[in-house]
């Protein structure tokens, strides 16, 4: 008999009354949707995915058939203000490479481009009820604070997970640890009197000392773009940039002393952009003209959305 046969008990009585059971991806067992809404929530909100993003997606590209018969750019738009562009691209390789369906293995799932230890056990526990540890940003604070884990490296905590892990219950357990992690053993606050790992947790008297990161070092740039519309046509390019590789952005000129028309910021991953756009005549290489109305739907980023307004 396991001997965390009564903390398990707690935890799931605890899930059961105060989960977050009415995520859509939570009441699902199909693994290309399951699988999906790990890829976006991968640093995005769960408002955001669930709101906006992944009903969208779905309604589109139903099955993993459909988005591997899709063109990419149709994929990236709509992806586009979800940021991190590659992870569309990795879920569009990931389909073409999966046609009949995922990989049911954490093994094969691993092997797929942009899945890594956590979505492939995810996509285990979540979607195939498998009895495997899943360890996120989220369960791993849980984890280290419980059992008192300091300075460890991600490898024990995984095997921490998979000694905590209650076998008889381990999609509900993980989901338990995740939503304690995101609901009361925050990385702002741990409401240890409300927790149900309170008893016998190790980090109840100093929870802080469990969180305590380097700080975050943002890269500050400058850039500057042009703008060229004709008959209600605005001139794009393909980015030659990496990080927003395949997508379409204005063309990038040289500081001007001339035709400013304004200026924004925008954050971006770990880059705090200025961004200064000015009026152009003409532009080298290949451009895309998209038409303005069709503006909101091509696969453009958040930072070329933000600088319609100078052209509108
Ligand atoms: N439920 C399942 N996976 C999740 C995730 N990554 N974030 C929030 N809720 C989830």
């Amino acid at each position: 008999m396991s001997s965390y046969k009564a903390v398990h008990k707690t935890l799931l009585s605890w899930y059961e009354r105060e989960g977050r059971h009415s995520l859509p991806w939570r009441l699902t067992d199909d693994i290309y949707h399951v699988y999906l809404s790990e890829i976006m929530l991968q640093q995005t909100q769960v408002n955001r995915v669930r709101d906006e993003y992944y009903p969208l997606f779905l309604e589109k590209f139903p099955t993993i058939k459909h988005l591997a018969d899709a063109d990419l750019n149709e994929v990236l738009s709509l992806w586009s203000g979800l940021g991190y562009y590659r992870r569309a691209r990795n879920l569009y390789l990931s389909a073409k490479l999966s046609k009949d369906g995922l990989p049911t293995s954490l093994k094969e799932l691993k092997s797929l481009p942009g899945v890594g230890d956590y979505t492939a056990s995810a996509v285990c526990s979540f979607a195939l009820h498998q009895s495997v540890p899943v360890v996120d940003t989220n369960i791993s604070r849980v984890l280290k604070r419980h059992f008192g884990l300091l300075g460890v490296k991600d490898k024990i905590i995984w095997k921490y997970a998979e000694k905590f892990l209650n076998i008889e219950q381990p999609r509900a357990h993980n989901l338990a640890l995740m939503d304690l992690g995101s609901m009361i053993c925050t990385l702002k606050s741990a409401e240890c009197e409300i927790c149900p790992l309170e008893k016998n947790c190790q980090g109840k008297e100093e929870p802080t000392l469990y969180t305590q990161t380097k700080k975050k070092e943002y890269i500050k740039m400058e850039l500057y773009f042009g703008v060229l519309v004709q008959e209600n046509k605005i001139a794009l390019k393909f980015s030659d940039d990496n990080m927003y590789k395949d997508m379409l952005t204005l063309p990038k000129v040289d500081p001007l002393e001339e035709n400013f028309l304004g200026s924004f910021k925008h954050a971006y991953t770990k880059y705090r952009l200025d961004v200064n756009i000015y009026k152009i005549e003409e532009i080298d290489g290949e451009i895309v003209w998209i038409d303005l109305e069709e503006f909101d739907s091509a696969p453009i980023s958040s930072l070329t959305k933000k600088a319609k307004k100078f052209f509108e």
